[in-house]
Order: structure tokens, then sequence, then C-alpha cells
């Protein structure tokens, strides 16, 4: 193995704040059965890929036994692997080859709801008197609450038992009842099943949809028809998580929950953080529902801002994930608008979470109706990676599950690796220069002003500081910053070095380091 980049973890912080996070998607990441459809061994056999892009932790997606429904979202057994993705073995050298290389490794933890096969809800809805009845939410009567997914209404008649059951997802996604203290204990079982493997953390599915209102109120008249999980807010869902949390700190190391608080409020997000007794970090969507726009862009990160930081709450920073089509798609396919994204990703005040290919530049894949598998329209974003230049690019055997995004070969892996002006080595230099930095890491923010269409802010830790300049217009603009600067990073090639005259180019990123330093 070669030795790679000093451990960031630094002595005055956390490692998870100090790191930044790889979503891998196994589906669509390597295959090395010749199935179609990645898997543990391929996610072991690019380790070093995810290390030298100067990652420090990956976020692996569910790989648990599944009918797949939901691409493994619907677990029917939370403690092992589906044969799809390999075996209990292959997880547990996942798990020991990252740490190998100092990496971290988080797996996804999805306590909401399980698959309507797992042995639980097959038990639950077997009659109204089994022992297990009560694991699951049972009515008599349905309200108005909608699915997500596009699943219509929340509840499903079960026509031998004579009541509806809950899922805030699909009919195959039963939500689990964890006011039952029973689900409670075998939840925290299945948490401490992977802890004692090794796991460094878990990202939490949906870690505000766990406490429901328990008088299972009709929405108010303005939400009706979204899906409940896009706001549900009950407060137990609190009690859950500091559970949860409870059985997490309990083992040696420092484990870390990052939960995925799907509601498109930061104030509302803010709360999942407890009094530091929930979780370590939550997602927070509005940055990733942004367009290319700097008022929209300013608006989210002061929120954040002046949300979190009062609340002692670590930021998380999302551009994509497997659920959203891709930045660069959403930015309109533009490669220079999600260069400048990046930067924002990397730099601002917080933990940023890369998705699988966003390194690459990829876009989203069109998928023809005939080639669709998810029911809630994600393909896209979910397209394999391309790793070698040449056609099947790395997928040998079967076809990859879905089709590659546009310019496999030019965005291949194996393409960028030899291009310095690409974008995965512009991935690479930005996090480079983050390890570098303990402002960017973890110094404080601060915006600077700036003309409207510039978002410019400045990070300070001790005597390290930089400034991050990034222009959104099509035209050349100019700022006037306090002291004197040197261009350490910019988006488009040329001023390296040199120092900074005021111009950012259109749609430039540029960071900045003290002159003469
Ligand atoms: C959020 C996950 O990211 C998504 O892929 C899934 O469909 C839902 N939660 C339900 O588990
Ligand atoms: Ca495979």
């Amino acid at each position: 193995m070669t030795v790679l980049a000093s451990p960031v973890t630094s002595p005055s912080a956390a490692w998870w704040k100090n790191a930044a996070v790889y979503q891998v998607y196994p589906r669509s990441f390597a295959d090395t059965n010749g199935d179609g459809v990645g898997d543990l061994r391929g996610i072991c056999n690019h380790l070093d890929y995810i290390r030298d892009l100067g990652a420090d932790a990956i976020w692996v997606s569910p790989v648990f036994s599944s009918p797949m429904a939901d691409a493994g979202y619907d677990i029917s057994d939370y403690c092992d692997i589906a044969p799809l993705f390999g075996t209990l073995d292959d997880a547990d050298r996942l798990i020991r080859e990252a740490h190998e290389r100092d990496l971290r490794i988080l797996f996804d933890f999805v306590p909401n709801h399980t698959s309507d096969q797992h042995p639980w809800f097959v038990e639950s809805r077997a009659s109204r008197d089994n022992p297990r009845r009560d694991w699951y939410i049972w009515r008599d009567e349905p309200n108005d609450w909608r699915a997500a997914l596009g699943a219509g209404s929340a509840w499903t008649w079960d026509e031998a038992t004579r009541q509806y059951y809950l899922h805030l997802f699909l009919p195959q996604q039963p939500d689990l009842n964890w006011r039952n203290p029973e689900v409670v204990q075998a939840m925290h079982g299945v948490l401490r099943f992977w802890l004692e493997r090794g796991v460094d953390g878990f990202r939490i599915d949906v870690a505000h949809c766990t406490g429901k209102d328990p008088n299972f109120a009709d929405h108010p008249r303005c939400l009706a028809g979204e899906p409940l999980a896009s706001f549900n807010d009950d407060p137990y869902s609190h009690e859950v998580l500091r559970g949860i949390r409870r059985v997490v700190d309990s083992y040696p190391g420092e484990r870390v929950l990052v939960g995925e608080v799907n509601i498109r409020s930061t104030a509302s997000v803010v709360q999942y953080y407890g009094a530091g007794d929930e979780l370590h970090m939550s997602f927070n969507f509005p940055p990733l529902d942004a367009p290319w726009d700097p008022v929209v862009f300013r608006t989210c990160i002061r929120e954040v801002d002046s949300l979190m930081q009062p609340a002692n709450a670590w930021p998380t920073w999302v551009l994509s994930n497997h659920d959203n089509a891709r930045h660069r798609t959403r930015y309109g396919g533009s490669m220079r608008r999600a260069r400048a994204a990046a930067m924002l990703l990397l730099t601002l005040r917080g933990t940023p979470f890369i998705f699988q290919g966003e390194e690459l530049g990829l876009e989203d894949a069109p998928i023809a109706p005939d080639r669709q598998v998810d029911p809630g329209g994600r393909d896209g974003c979910r397209a394999p990676l391309p790793w070698l230049r040449d056609a099947p690019h790395g997928w040998n055997g079967a076809p990859p599950w879905l089709p590659f995004a546009p310019d496999p070969a030019a965005l291949s892996v194996q393409a960028q690796q030899a291009d310095p002006e690409s974008m995965l080595q512009w991935y690479r230099q930005l996090l480079r220069a983050r390890r570098a930095s303990e402002a960017l890491r973890l110094g404080s923010w601060e915006e600077l002003p700036s003309p409207a269409e510039v978002l410019a802010y400045r990070r300070r830790e001790g005597r390290d500081e930089r400034v991050v300049c990034i222009n959104f217009a099509d035209r050349p603009l100019t700022i006037e910053l306090p002291g004197a600067w040197r261009i350490e990073l910019a988006t488009q090639p040329g001023r390296l070095g040199q120092d900074f005259d005021g111009v950012i180019h259109e749609e430039q990123g540029l960071l900045l380091a003290p002159a003469g330093s």
C-alpha cells in the first residue's frame, strides 16, 4: 500500500470536523463479479482512489439484505449483507482496509422503516395479536398523510388483518413504531452489531421521521399533498436520537452520527443537534436545492452561519447525493460552474460531503423509459462511475444496471488522472489545500463586502487565513479586499501564485492566501 498524506485529525478538534466525507453509492461504484452491479469488493479495490482524492472518511449507502424495492433502503436483515453486494466477510474486510488507509467509515442506518419482507413485519402482519403487531404502526382508519416517492397515501390496507399500516415511503417500507421499547432495544442491537465490527458511525436515514404525531392529526391544509417525510418534525424523534447517541457514545473512539434531516429549513435542522446529545452533524439541504444564483447561496450560507454557530452545531455542506439531480446538471451542465461550486463546497465552514462522481464532473445520465429502475425517478444521478477510458469503462461482464452519464470516456478516472486540468485534479487540489490549512478546515467564517454577484468570505484560525471569492456572473468583476493576497487556487488556470489584482473572471472561484505567505 502506498503511504499517503498524514492523518488530518488535529488534537484540537474531533476528526469529523476536520474531515471531508466521500459518499459511496455501492451499486454504481465498481463491480468485481461481472453482474453489472457494484459491490463491496469493488469498494475495497478502489480505496486508494478515495484516499488519493483526499477524502478522510467514506459513507456507504445501504448494502444490507433487501428485496431492493428502494435500492436497499428497504432492509430485510440489518445484520447481514445482500448477496448482490457480497458477504459479511467482505464488509469486515472493507472496514479493515479502510482503516489501514486511515479512512473512517460510516454505514447507513435506516431506523424509520424496514422492508415488508423483514421477519419483524412478516410477524407483525400475521395477526392482530402477534407479539410483534405493535412493532409497526397499525390503524383502523387512515388519515391524509402522504408517502414520498410518489407512493400516494402513507397508509396501506392489509386485507388479512383488516387494518392499515403506515409507510412514509413505499408500501414495501412499513414504518417501525419507535414508541415500543422492544423496537428501541432491537434497533440499538443493530447499532451495536456494526459498532462492534468497527464502523466509525452512521449516516441516519430520515433522522427526523422516527417520531410521529401520536394523535395522527391530518396535515395542515397548506401542506396537503406534500409527503409527510419532507416536514415531519415530531419531538419524539429527538428522544429516539438521544437514545441512539447514548449507544454510540458508549463505544471507544469518536463514533459519529450524521443525520439526514430532510426538512428544508435550517432552523429546524439545528434542533436535531440537541444539546450536543443528538446528532453530531446533520445534512442541511437548502444549498443542495439552490440554483446557480448568488442571492440564494448567500442567503443559505448566512442562515447556516447565524443559526448554527450560536447553537454550537457543526455545519455540513452537500451539493449532490443519490436522491437529487447532480449539481453540474442543475447548473445547466456547466463545468465552469461545477468547478466554482466545488470551491464553495470545500472551503465553507463545516464538513463537506462529496457524492461519488461529482469529482469527475459527471452530469445526470438520461434514462430511457425502459431503463428506469427507481420508482422515485432518481436514476439519473445514480449512473455508474466510468473508471477506464475505453468502453465498457471498467464494467466488464454484464452491462451496468444503469447507462453511463454523458462523455464517459473523457470523464473517466483514467482520462482525468492524466490531465492536470481535469475536474478530478481540481478536487484533489482543493482537498489538498483544505488539508494544509487549519483556517479552511476549522476556522471562523466571515463574509466580506463584495459586488452583489460575488460571494466573498474569509476563514481564519490563529495566524492562518484564507479568502475565497466566487463570481457568479458571466462577466469579470472586481473586488476590493482588506490587505494583500496572492492566488493559491483558481478555477481557471493562469495567475496561480500571482498577487491578486482584484479581478475575478467570469464564473471564477479564487482561493487567496496572504501575499508573501
Ligand atoms: C432517504 C434516502 O436517501 C433515499 O434514497 C430513500 O429512498 C429514503 N430515505 C427512504 O429510505
Ligand atoms: Ca457485482
